[in-house]
């Protein structure tokens, strides 16, 4: 490993969603985080379908483009998946010592993992080291080969490295705890909400307790504006977004906009209400103190004002810049703030060092 590897810094984060890719770059200085750089490009519908890369061409272009106009020099990179073929399960075993665990986690995993062992890639993180039964407890983590095979190829082709393959569950709970840190005793729902996945993270007391990903975002929403109105994908999307393609129809659409938006929400928040629910039936406390969520579709006001009643949990919307420094002659607190739902992910993977494993 070369010296400045060693002695370490921060990853470049790349969010590869399936609508766009997010690029964020992070210094963690004596003064704290300082934003370096972030942006996105958008990706064609059907790039990327059930997390898998349909394209990789053009997921490559996009990265190669945002690398290319902001001068981006960091190589290593920071990535994750998501999706229903990630699996993200904590399992109880007897204690044992490190070495051990490693022996045995193929074994174990091999229970737990709905796939063929051998076309997985096994991760695993020891999150309570010793319970009242002096048991402890481990995340354990799979994910298709191929998948990842897939996404770190496209990097590569974009002239990265990849050092880090993380899952969105957890580049958003790593962003939460640098921005506003988990308090003792304190059971806080993340809730990332893109364009066709929806991530969800329950962390009591800084310890991921459930995690689970919804095919479900933006998507359904643009879909059903596009087939009620007969329209084209991309005209439903400025619809959605409040804008409208052509000036004729105003006075008539928003409101049909609107009311599509508004179902579409309801539907979302039912589907994540029944993960909670899920979540609560199985926990030993299942007390929730906070619902705090990202991701482009938590845009709409009206999503988190629906998940806050439909939960009865107070709800709302994470800065991810919170903690984070930049420098206003480079980025304005304006784009800074269009920027903050997208940014989530981008920024917890931006937060890895080069020199951790
Ligand atoms: N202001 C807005 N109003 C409504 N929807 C928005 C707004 N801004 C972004 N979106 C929607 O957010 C989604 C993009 O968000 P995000 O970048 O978090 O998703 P993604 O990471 O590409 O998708 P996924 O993680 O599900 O694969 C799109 O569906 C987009 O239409
Ligand atoms: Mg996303």
């Amino acid at each position: 490993m070369a010296m400045a590897m060693a002695k370490g810094r921060n990853c470049l984060g790349l969010d590869i969603g399936s609508s766009a890719v997010k690029m964020c770059v992070l210094k963690s200085t004596k003064r704290g985080l300082k934003l370096m750089a972030f942006d996105h490009a958008k990706l064609p519908p059907e790039t990327i379908v059930d997390g898998a890369l349909m394209d990789s061409s053009v997921v490559s272009d996009a990265i190669g483009e945002l690398l290319g106009r902001n001068k981006i020099k960091s190589r290593y990179t920071a990535l994750s998946v998501s999706g229903n073929t990630v699996i993200v399960k904590k399992i109880r075993l007897p204690l044992m010592t490190e070495e051990e665990l490693e022996e045995s986690i193929q074994w174990e995993a091999e229970q737990h993992i709905p796939f063929d062992i051998n076309e997985v890639h096994i991760g695993f993180e020891r999150v309570e080291t010793k319970n009242e039964q002096g048991q402890m407890d481990v995340v354990l983590v799979a994910a298709k080969k191929d998948m990842i095979n897939d996404y770190t190829t496209v990097c590569i082709g974009a002239g990265l490295e990849p050092l880090v393959v993380d899952v969105d569950a957890f580049a958003l709970q790593n962003m939460y705890e640098a921005n506003y840190g988990f308090h003792r005793g304190e059971t806080v729902v993340l809730i990332d909400i893109g364009h066709s996945v929806v991530t969800m993270n329950v962390v009591t007391d800084g310890i991921t307790m459930f995690t689970r990903d919804l095919s479900a975002g933006g998507s359904d929403i643009t879909e059903e504006i596009q087939r009620q109105l007969r329209i084209t994908y991309q005209e439903a999307e400025l619809y959605k977004m409040g804008g409208s393609p052509g000036a004729a129809t105003d006075e008539v659409l928003p409101q049909e906009v609107e009311s599509i938006i508004q179902d579409k929400a309801e539907d979302i928040a039912h589907e994540i209400q029944r993960s909670l629910d899920f979540y609560a039936m199985n926990a030993a406390d299942s007390k929730i103190d906070r619902i705090a969520v990202s991701g482009g579709t938590a845009s709409i006001p009206s999503l988190v004002r629906t998940i806050e009643r439909i939960s009865g949990v107070e709800t709302e919307l994470i800065n991810p810049f919170r903690n984070v420094s930049y420098d206003e002659r480079q980025f304005s607190p304006d784009r800074i703030q269009r920027w903050s739902a997208i940014a989530a992910i981008s920024v917890g993977l931006a937060l890895r060092r080069t020199n951790e494993r």
